[in-house]
């Protein structure tokens, strides 16, 4: 009638709130995405809760800020080693080979995109993980609507990055259905960030032309000026990751792959607003025809209603919030001042 005694209250509290606690591996921690969703989850979860991997070596300065792992993802064992190791919950799949590296060496991207995931998914459902794939705008091509771009439309892509994302999106799906493995993800636009650089995609311009604006008011762009694609400044991107694998799952009729976005511009109007800033700065073009064929083949804006409605997702950076933030910070690291 009095229930159970405090004591056993507080060690059933304590008992749950220990099991709710996240125990994380991120994979490609050391890049563009990694380098700061790492920090975001210690914050959030605790620093021992979050083992970053890599099949780098972090540099010296990084020892000391948190467990790290050496995890080449087309390793089962070594996958499996080290989630049993640290008795590991969710882990956040970021290895992969972006879309202008993987076009130059497809071989090698089918491996560490499509066999990577799957041996994680693999893992997971063996040590009863949650997963989070980050799929891309890449998973739309030629034939997919070029503007609005629904949530379920046609996925034809025509690069392998595009291949490896849609197979990626389908096997988590799979995983889901077949084996009840919590595999969650999101189509992300290309990603701005004044952190680490991205390894090789399209999008890449939007990242250089400020570190170029900065140094040298001039920057020479490998798309042409009328190449529209959703773009993200990366605090946002980092909270729609962490904000999907925390979203009340009886809410997800998708639950994996949602299309998120939070602008959609052309160089020639990114250029436009860096000159808000820096009067001077010029864009010249000098299209590269295979990056030019794979923007070509994406999407011009997506539409994200469907993460709004069902983990109620919404962007703070707009391009005029996104440049002032990118110049400001990237001034404070480029000239200490
Ligand atoms: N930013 C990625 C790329 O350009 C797209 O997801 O490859």
């Amino acid at each position: 009638m009095y229930g159970h005694p405090p004591t056993l209250r507080y060690h059933q509290a304590f008992f749950r709130d220990y099991r709710d606690l996240k125990r994380i591996l991120v994979t490609g921690a050391l890049g563009q995405i990694g380098s700061e969703i790492v920090p975001a989850l210690r914050e959030r979860y605790g620093v021992d809760n979050v083992v970053a991997s890599d099949i780098r070596m972090p540099p010296e300065s990084a020892a000391g800020n948190g467990p790290f792992e050496f995890v080449d993802c087309t390793n089962f064992a070594r996958i499996r080693e080290a989630v049993q190791r640290h008795d590991i919950d969710t882990i956040f799949h970021l290895a992969a080979l972006l879309s202008a590296i993987a076009e130059d060496k497809p071989q090698i991207a089918w491996d560490v995109n499509m066999g990577g995931l799957y041996r994680i998914l693999e893992v997971a459902r063996q040590s009863n993980c949650a997963i989070f794939f980050p799929s891309s705008i890449g998973a739309f091509g030629p034939t997919t609507p070029s503007v609005d771009t629904p949530q379920d439309t046609s996925q034809r892509p025509t690069t392998m990055y595009g291949v490896t994302k849609v197979a990626g999106e389908l096997l988590c799906d799979y995983y889901h259905k077949r084996f009840g493995v919590d595999a969650r993800g999101v189509r992300f636009p290309g990603i701005i960030s004044h952190v680490a650089p991205p390894g090789g995609g399209t999008t890449d311009y939007a990242v250089a032309i400020f570190y170029q604006a900065i140094r040298y008011q001039h920057y020479r762009c490998f798309l042409a000026a009328e190449t529209r694609l959703d773009m993200m400044y990366m605090p946002d991107a980092v909270r729609a990751a962490i904000e999907v694998m925390e979203a009340d799952p009886a809410r997800l009729l998708h639950r994996n792959a949602f299309n998120v976005t939070a602008m959609s511009f052309t160089p020639e109007e990114l250029a436009a607003e860096i000159r808000s800033h820096i009067p001077d700065f010029k864009i010249e073009y000098e299209v590269d025809p295979v990056r030019q064929e794979i923007a070509d083949s994406w999407p011009d804006s997506i539409d994200d209603s469907a993460a709004r409605q069902e983990w109620d997702w919404k962007p703070d950076y707009d391009l005029t919030a996104l440049t002032r933030d990118m110049l400001e910070k990237l001034r404070l690291r480029l000239e200490g001042g």
